[in-house]
Parts: structure tokens; sequence; C-alpha cells
């Protein structure tokens, strides 16, 4: 045992990444990834002065109950709905997340989902794979063209700008809906136009969405909003399930009242709605959008860089790049941390 400060990191990760931690630190790292009860997971934070978690961690105000010691908490992912926020920032513990270095990662990943829809490639996929290809029909495969329709965005942050930079390719027009509208030079960059949510909704012929989770906008696309959308329609889902009303979304896609989706994420994830699973229209992934190379290994980085940062160490000394509720350093006085 040493005097230093403990990191506790959930999963595994990019072992040379995390050995960055230990000049400074005594690092305990999960060797196998563990879905951890709330006690579990308690029981992981008692004792340490910070902890690197993923998405399936929850931390709320029980499970920092006991972690006396615990300063920081820093998410692996730019959501951070697994955080309570509120409870953290009351208990005096920072919390941050992976903002920006999975931006263009993420937009690419949209992008093959959405062409994957439109061209059905993972229905002939399958379809290959069982064996079924003896001879193809000259119009067996059709599917739909990007080009020149309307790809509607929901959420314009900077993943979803990315989104929109690169439908210019494509040749497609681009309207959005967000909280509020855009500087007109950003909009002009990303060559989108911002539309209430009803238009969007009833004109984009592609509708990805890519909006954080909150209590406000659970189920933001449920029976109602799927009825506005066009028929002939591809939802795109690479944010938060919960967002999309699962059920409501398969009866849509079994009943022809949506041509196709495509989803990363799921109400209830690992488990996805069993409805889903029976849905040739519907392209499904694991939660993978920020799964390249670079990106996962820089949003380890950038966990560890928040660590660093707040016990006062490497180039952010004193200032964690990403933090999320940075009044706790106002107090904390971070570099007097280690
Ligand atoms: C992944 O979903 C993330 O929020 O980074």
């Amino acid at each position: 045992m040493t005097d230093k400060p403990r990191v506790w990191v959930s999963r595994p990760t990019f072992p040379d990444i995390i050995a960055r931690l230990d000049e400074h630190f005594e690092v305990l790292s999960e060797p196998v990834e563990i879905k951890f009860s709330a006690a579990g997971l308690a029981a992981k934070l008692a004792g340490q002065d910070a902890a690197i978690v993923g998405l399936k961690e929850r931390v709320g105000a029980a499970e920092i109950a006991g972690a006396k010691r615990l300063r920081i908490v820093a998410n692996l992912s730019v959501g951070y709905d697994n955080l309570d926020l509120d409870a953290l920032t009351s208990a005096g513990i920072a919390a941050s997340n992976t903002a920006d270095v999975l931006n263009e990662s993420v937009a690419d990943y949209t992008w093959a989902l959405l062409l994957g829809a439109a061209r059905r490639v993972g229905e002939a996929e399958r379809w290959v794979r069982a064996g079924g290809w003896k001879a193809t029909e000259f119009t067996q495969w059709l599917g739909m063209d990007v080009r020149g329709r309307t790809l509607g965005i929901l959420g314009m942050g900077r993943i979803g700008q990315a989104v929109a930079r690169r439908a210019v390719g494509f040749g497609m027009e681009v309207i959005y809906h967000n909280r509020s509208s855009l500087p007109s030079s950003v909009e002009r960059e990303c060559n989108a136009r911002y539309v209430d949510k009803t238009s969007l909704l009833r004109e984009s012929d592609f509708l990805v969405l890519v909006l954080p989770l909150t209590a406000e906008n659970r189920h933001a696309i449920g029976a109602y909003e799927l009825a506005q959308m066009k028929p002939t329609a591809v939802l795109v889902n690479v944010a938060r399930g919960g967002i999309v009303d699962d059920a409501a979304l398969a009866n849509a896609l079994a009943g022809g009242r949506l041509a196709a989706a495509a989803l990363d994420v799921f109400e209830g994830e690992p488990a996805v709605h069993p409805a889903l699973l029976t849905l040739d229209n519907v392209v499904l992934s694991p939660h993978i959008a920020s799964a390249s190379h670079d990106a996962r290994r820089a949003m380890t980085a950038l966990a560890v860089d928040n660590v660093m940062a707040f016990f006062g160490h490497g180039p952010h000394a004193g200032r964690p790049p990403t933090i999320l509720n940075p009044a706790v350093l106002a107090e904390a006085s971070p570099a007097t941390h280690s």
C-alpha cells in the first residue's frame, strides 16, 4: 500500500493509456466487464479518490454515500445520463465526460447506419450468409437513394453538426431541430436550416437522433411523432435508448408506417425489444457508434487527463478539460488534492 490517491477503473480499456496514471496514483482496473449492482458499485467506490466509469455504471446518491474520499468521477462517454450530476455536485465530487474526441467517429458511424438501412445492407448480408443467394432478381434488393433527399437532425450539438457536414457529399438538404437555433455562421458551415419539431418530423426522409437523454426528452419519438413521419422515412438513433419508444417504433416498422430504422441504442440495453429482433427493415448494433480505435483510445486518454488534472498533474493541471460541474473545482482547490 502507498499513500498515493486511488483510482478505480470500472472496465477494461487500454492498459498503455491507463498506465499514465501509475506515477501519481494507485490504480485498480477491473480486468473483465462486470455489470455492478448498486451495492456492488458502492462497495467499489468506497475508499477510492477517483473513478473512471462507463455508461453501465449508474452513479447516484446511494452509490457515493459511503465514498468519503471520492473527488472525481470521470465518465468514459460523452453522454452522462448515468451520472446523477446534482448528487455528485452536492457531495463536492467533480464529474467529467469525453466530449468532442468522438464527434467525427460517431458521425461516420451514423452514416454507416443510415446508408446500411437505406440500402438494406444487414438484410442482404443475412440472406447471403443463410445461403439464400442462388440467383438475384434485377428488382429484388431495391433500396433508397439518399442523394437529393432531406436529412433531418434532432439535436444539433457537435455530433449533429459533424453528421450534417457529411451530407454535403450526398447532395442532401439538411434541416434540424434543437433547443435553440445555431449561429448563422454554423448553419452555413453545416448547410443546415432550423425548423420546428413538427416540420422536422414531416419533412425528413432520413431522421437522425443525436440528442442527450434527459427527463424531458424521454420518448421524444413515440407513436405520435412516428405517425407524423413519412411512411417512406428512415429513423436513425445513435443517441440514447429511451429517446425512442422502441415498442411504438417496432409497431410502425411492422405496419409499414415507417420504411426502416437503424438503431445503435435501445431502451433497457443490452436487452433489445423482441419485436425489433424479428424485423428485417431495422439495422441493429450494440451501442458502438464511438467504437473506432482512435475514438475509444482518445476517450480513455481524456478520462485519464481529467483525473490527472483534477489532482494537479499533467498538461491541464488544475483544469480538468471536460469537467461537467466546474463549480466543484472552485470549492475544492483541485491542485491541492494530491
Ligand atoms: C456513448 O454513447 C457516449 O455517450 O459516448
